[in-house]
């Protein structure tokens, strides 16, 4: 069983999916190992989640299993952008100036709550998707898909290697201030924050969705 008191390195299915290079002799274990890790996933908010983050190792193989999601045409639509401490104070900043803009009688409470959010979680990045890059055939809805396997796969590997995560989106997505500061072209949209880190507490978990509440049968009624 997957749990925050595992070190990364007992992670199980790490471990596993490492020493998948023969598919033939692990597949039998791969249902059993799959499930669990899937099911392992929950999320953890940002402010549960401390240092120390993922190193630069377990980072790169965070990030190298997004590059495993199906996407059509080979777009890459997709993209990750690392927020490291050292520019934390400017996001803070771009959520203070979201929060503004929304909302001009903002208290300096809710203004320091607002920045506050730019400073949780260890490792901090934002997700990016490009509607317009190359085949405009392979529609938003399509690239944002690609996104979404691609993002599911790297908190699975976080996961995998014991850490929380977290997905988080937020009206400052969508903020002129934001865009300028990761530098987004017009045809970019910010999709969300992923966070993660070592969990200091966590939530039970959700009662998932049993398959019959997602699952019809063509023409059955
Ligand atoms: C794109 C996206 C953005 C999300 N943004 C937030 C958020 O801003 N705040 C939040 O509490 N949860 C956010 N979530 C997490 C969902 O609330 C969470 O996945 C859902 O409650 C299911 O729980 P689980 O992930 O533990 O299974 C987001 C999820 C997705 C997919």
């Amino acid at each position: 069983m997957l749990n925050a008191s595992r070190t990364p390195s007992q992670t199980a299915p790490a471990a596993a999916i490492d020493n998948a290079t023969d598919p033939a002799a692990a597949a039998s274990d791969w249902p059993a190992v799959a499930s669990e890790l899937i099911q392992a996933r929950q999320t953890v908010l940002p402010k549960r989640l401390v240092a120390p983050g993922p190193d630069a190792t377990q980072q790169h193989r965070i990030l190298a299993a997004a590059a495993a999601a199906p996407d059509h045409g080979q777009l890459l639509p997709w993209r990750f952008v690392a927020v490291p401490e050292t520019q934390r104070e400017r996001l803070a900043e771009v959520f203070a100036q979201a929060l503004r803009e929304r909302d001009a009688s903002a208290t300096p409470e809710q203004m320091a709550q607002a920045r506050e959010k730019a400073h949780r979680a260890p490792w901090l990045l934002l997700l990016v998707v490009d509607g317009l890059r190359g085949d405009p055939e392979v529609d938003l809805g399509e690239r944002l898909l690609s996104a979404g396997c691609a993002v599911q796969n790297a908190l699975l590997m976080a996961t995998a290697l014991g850490f929380g995560s977290a997905l988080t989106s937020g009206k400052a997505l969508k903020s002129a201030s934001l865009r300028a500061l990761f530098g987004l072209h017009s045809g970019e949209h910010a999709v969300c924050f992923v966070s993660v880190g070592t969990v200091r507490s966590r939530k039970p978990a959700r009662v998932r969705p049993a398959v019959a509440d997602y699952l019809s049968t063509l023409g059955e009624a």
